[in-house]
This record gives C-alpha cells, sequence and structure tokens, in this order.
C-alpha cells in the first residue's frame, strides 16, 4: 500500500488505540490535503468533545504515540494534526511504485461482482442514454477486475415482451430479407415506429400483432424463429457500437429479458408461498413497506398482472434470483438510468422481504443522469428525431480527424488516431461528470486539446513518451532511484502515491469521475514538474535518471488509467 493518506490514517489510528484504548483503533483520523502541511488530521475537535478534553491535549496525545518513521507532525490551531511526509519516504514509496507491476493498485480478497450494464432495447432504439450506461458499466467493469474480483458482466437486453407481437407482424409485412438488414443496419428506431404507426392506425394490424403475442410466448416454432432472426440482427447492430467503442462486452454477457421467461411462474410461486407476495385486485403483488403512492395508499410491485402476464419487475426479481444463487453474487451493480430509481428500490426491497438479499449480498442502482442537447433538452438531433448512435458515434470520429488534420499523419494513421481521439472523448466526456448528474454533449468541448478532456490525457502520454523518443530510451527499462529535489518533483510522486486508492474508491463507491480527476491532476503535476525540471537536460546523471523514472512511472500510471476508462491511446498525437 503506497497511497500515503491511506498509510497515515493506518498511524494516526494506531496512536489513537496506544493513547486511548483499543476501541479507537476503527475512529476516522479525518485525513484531508492541507495547505499547511501534505495532510491534516482533524480527529481531535470531534474526539476532544466526545472525550471531555481540550482538542489540542487530545491531538498532542496522537502526536507523542504517533509512529513517525518518515513524516513529522505538528499540532497546530484549535487541535489540528499537521503531517508532513518525509522526501525520502515519499521517494522510496514511488520507486517502490514503479517496481509494481500492479502500480500500487491493491490486490484484493476477490468478490463476485455482477454487473448489469447497457441493456439497450431490441424492440427500440438503443439511445444515447444506453452509451452512457454502457460506458459507464464497462469502466467499473474493467475496474473491479483491475482489483482482483471476479467480474460477470449481465447485459439485460429488452428482447421480450409484447411489442413483439407489432415487431414480427411488420417485419413479416415488409420481407424478412429488408427488415432484418435494417435492423442490422441500426434502424431499429424507425422500424419500431413504423410498427408503432400500423398498430395505432390500421385495425387489422393491431389484431394480428395481438394474435402473435401468445404464439409468441407459447413458443410456435414459426414464431420463435421470426424472434430469434430479429434479435439476431439487432444484437449485429449493438455488436457493431460496441465494437467501435472498444467496449468489453461479448455476446457471452447477453442476459436479456427472455433468458427469465422460464423462471417467472416459479419466482411468483416462491414469492406467493413465502407470504411476500399476495394477490390485490386479480394481479399478484408485493408491497414492500415504506413504499407509498398518493393518499398513503401502499404501492404495489405487480408480478404478475391480472391476465396472468409477466412484466418488467417480475424479470427483475428472477433476474436477482438467479444472480445470488446461481451466479453467487456478493455485489450487484445496475448501471441503469435515473428514472428507473423507485422500480430499483421496489425489486430490492421485495428480494430483500424474500430473503434473496441479506446483509452480505449488496444490490446497488448505479443512477445514470441523462444527457442533454446544447437547448438542455434530452439530447435529440435537429430533426427532433433521436440520434443514431453509429452516426453519433461517426462524427466523433471525423471531428477528430479535424482536429489532427494538420500534423502530415498519412491517411490510414490519421484514421486510427481520429478513431482513438474521438472515441476517447465521448467517453472520457461521460466518465468525468459524477454519473448521476445530468450533461450537455457538446463535441467542441469534449474535443479540446486542453482542460479535462480525454484528449488532452491522450495528448500527456504522448507528449511523454516523446521525452523517450527524443532520449532513445526505452521506459520500461528505467528503475530509479528516484531524488526529490524540487519541489514539483515531490509534489508529481506525491499524486502518483494515490493512484491505488483512488482506483480502490472507483470500485467502492461505483464513482468513475474520481479516476478522471486523479488522472488530470497528475497531468498537471507533471506538466508543472516538465516545465521546471528539465529531463534528458538534467545536469546530473542521478538526476537525469530520477527524472526519467518520474517520467516513466507518469506514462504507465497514466496509460493504467486509461485502460480503465476504456480509453486507447495513440502512440503520437
Ligand atoms: N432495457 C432497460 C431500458 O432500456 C434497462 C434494463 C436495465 N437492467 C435491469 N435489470 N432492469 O430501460
Amino acid at each position: 500500500m503506497t497511497d500515503p493518506q491511506l498509510v497515515l490514517a493506518g498511524r494516526v489510528q494506531q496512536a489513537l488505540a496506544a493513547a486511548f484504548g483499543a476501541e479507537y483503533a476503527t475512529e476516522d483520523p479525518l485525513i484531508r490535503p492541507s495547505q499547511f502541511a501534505d495532510y491534516q488530521a482533524n480527529v481531535a475537535l470531534s474526539l476532544g468533545k466526545r472525550l471531555r478534553r481540550a482538542p489540542r491535549e487530545v491531538a498532542q496525545a496522537v502526536a507523542d504515540a504517533l509512529d513517525t518513521d518518515g513524516v513529522s507532525v505538528e499540532v497546530s490551531g484549535p487541535g489540528f494534526l499537521n503531517l508532513t511526509l518525509s522526501d525520502a519516504w515519499i521517494a522510496d514509496q514511488a520507486a517502490r511504485q514503479l517496481g509494481d507491476d500492479h502500480l500500487g493498485v491493491p490486490q484484493r480478497a476477490p468478490h463476485t461482482v455482477v454487473i448489469d450494464y447497457s441493456a439497450p432495447n431490441a424492440a427500440k432504439e438503443m439511445h444515447v442514454g444506453h452509451l452512457r450506461t454502457t460506458i459507464v458499466g464497462d469502466t467499473l467493469a474493467r475496474t473491479h477486475e483491475r482489483l482482483g474480483d471476479r467480474v460477470i458482466r449481465q447485459n439485460h437486453l429488452g428482447d421480450w415482451g409484447t411489442p413483439f407481437g407489432m415487431l414480427i407482424e411488420h417485419l413479416i409485412d415488409i420481407g424478412e430479407e429488408e427488415a432484418l438488414g435494417r435492423l442490422a443496419a441500426g434502424d431499429g428506431n424507425a422500424f419500431y415506429q413504423e410498427a408503432r404507426h400500423k398498430f395505432d392506425t390500421d385495425p387489422s394490424f393491431e389484431e394480428r400483432s395481438r394474435r402473435r403475442v401468445p404464439l409468441l410466448q407459447g413458443g410456435d416454432p414459426g414464431t420463435l424463429r421470426l424472434w430469434h432472426e430479429f434479435i439476431e440482427y439487432t444484437k449485429r447492430y449493438f455488436n457493431h457500437v460496441y465494437t467501435m467503442l472498444g467496449v468489453t462486452l461479448a455476446d457471452d454477457d447477453i442476459a436479456g429479458e427472455s433468458m427469465y421467461n422460464p423462471m417467472l411462474a416459479d419466482v411468483c410461486e416462491e414469492l406467493e408461498h413465502a407470504g411476500v407476495a399476495e394477490i390485490s385486485e386479480g394481479a399478484l403483488c408485493v408491497f414492500p413497506p415504506g413504499f407509498t403512492g398518493r393518499d398513503d395508499e401502499p404501492l404495489p410491485l405487480i408480478i404478475r398482472k391480472s391476465d396472468g402476464g409477466y412484466g418488467y419487475a417480475t424479470t427483475d426479481l428472477a433476474a436477482i434470483r438467479y444472480r445470488v444463487r446461481d451466479l453467487k453474487a456478493d455485489r450487484i451493480l445496475y448501471v441503469v438510468g435515473a428514472t428507473q430509481s423507485l422500480h430499483f428500490q421496489m425489486v430490492f426491497a421485495a428480494a430483500r422481504m424474500a430473503g434473496w438479499l441479506h446483509d452480505d449480498t449488496r444490490a446497488e442502482h448505479v443512477q445514470i443522469g441523462s444527457v442533454l442537447g446544447s437547448d438542455g433538452k434530452m439530447f435529440k438531433t435537429r430533426s427532433g428525431a433521436s440520434v443514431k448512435l453509429t452516426e453519433l458515434l461517426e462524427e466523433a470520429v471525423s471531428r477528430a480527424e479535424a482536429v489532427i488534420a494538420d500534423r502530415g499523419y498519412d491517411p490510414a494513421v490519421r484514421r486510427q488516431i481520429a478513431r482513438q481521439v474521438g472515441m476517447g472523448a465521448v467517453k472520457y466526456a461521460d466518465l468525468s461528470v459524477s454519473h448521476d448528474s445530468e450533461y450537455v454533449f457538446d463535441f467542441d468541448r469534449m474535443l479540446a486539446l486542453t482542460g479535462n478532456t480525454g484528449p488532452y490525457l491522450q495528448y500527456a502520454t504522448a507528449r511523454i513518451r516523446s521525452i523517450f523518443r527524443n532520449g532513445s530510451i526505452d521506459p520500461a527499462s528505467v528503475t530509479g532511484p528516484i531524488l526529490l529535489g524540487h519541489a514539483a518533483e515531490r509534489a508529481l510522486a506525491l499524486q502518483l502515491l494515490g493512484f491505488g486508492a483512488v482506483v480502490g474508491a472507483v470500485a467502492d463507491l461505483s464513482e468513475p469521475h474520481r479516476l478522471c480527476n486523479y488522472l488530470f491532476d497528475l497531468a498537471q503535476a507533471f506538466t508543472s514538474f516538465y516545465e521546471s525540471c528539465p529531463v534528458l537536460k538534467a545536469d546530473d546523471e542521478s538526476v537525469r535518471q530520477s527524472r526519467l523514472a518520474l517520467s516513466a512511472l507518469t506514462l504507465r500510471v497514466l496509460l493504467q488509467g486509461l485502460d480503465l476508462l476504456g480509453i486507447e491511446v495513440p502512440e503520437r498525437m
């Protein structure tokens, strides 16, 4: 563990236990970066109140008991503990980090983490909202894997339900070949709207569509074949989007709603049998305590409609039972739009009532905020139709190509860099804002080469690579030792040491934007270092080696961090 903040937290806890008793060994030391020292611990202020002792006295007792190997401590103000690391300690830790394959990322006892993400609907379009659930979910999957967890990706495709009656009839009407070609090309949205229009205006089509639904649910071979084709070709489009984005989702990760169909009757039966579900107005419902609607009426989670049909909630209950019982999940993350918050709260509550979820199996809704257009409304094209994702991604690539047009690359190389920069820009824009807030989709801002953007970080790595290229040095061959003679070297090294803790926090809190902020700060710390500390031209050979080591470590941390964000990095830019 190299993270200074965590190291110091551990030491303050030890000192608290030594000074006041073992029960204080788990007290939060309240450590923050500080202007007056490297860090400040504020625990004495809160503890003083509880112990009815002057905070300064408490702080002094901690300072006296503190293991000060590599750190100096000073009590200040009303009882702050100012903690300053020695240069030698930082340098030594940074050299270890350089020699560590995991770069200081802790390898933890593995948990089984099921991550439900992307989950577009085959019966509708894949919209920008799904882009965001895909990108955020993929980063969480990569991050848990890096920490040693066993990650099970679940793409909960909307591939089942009554709309398929009308979609299959429409497919028959326009001819299989043409229909399937359009679906594979990403025309699913228009296809859906045409079917919907016929359904609303043509009574005989409506009639046929309705008759098709029981055929599908009853497993009629001809109907199932058409449904399969429909899904198969739609999946081609989804896969095309995933490939463009460089997302780790594969066909084996698809666990769509249809997969749970055979389990739904049993799920209802189990819930009814356990007394968790009851019949209300002909429907089978769960009434989780604490959920009320208008007039304080208890709010039902309907799991079997009065006509015997199952819905979204039934499928999600089957899915959560499957994830706990069969996949043996310790933690389940649902990376889904914030608008579905109530649905998940109720599903989780019902699953707890059924005994499927308990304290050591956590389910969490990672709420995804909306993507807005420049008008502040839901993101749409100029014509008002929703945006086709492949076209949006293509546009990102061609705009990125314009940004690097004057760099003199030959066309194939330029195209490749543009793809990496374009996708990196889109992904970073998504990941760098907290996942539950809205953000405005703005090509100019996300493609900017300065500021907290993907291209800026890609450029930062390319710049470090060019140092090594200019010196004909392989960054992998650099080993240090690291010397910290200049304030900018010290600040850079300290920033580098925080990498492992940030990766852990991203996984624990499901907050990828923390990694973005960290990498951005790191790139800036490197810039300040590079501006004041010549690397290849350092006058002293040991200083030169140390600066090369700091540069190599920065490069590796940036590359690993960007990889966790799923962002590819061009060698040159
Ligand atoms: N297909 C759904 C949608 O587009 C998202 C599914 C999310 N996952 C789940 N287990 N409900 O809104």
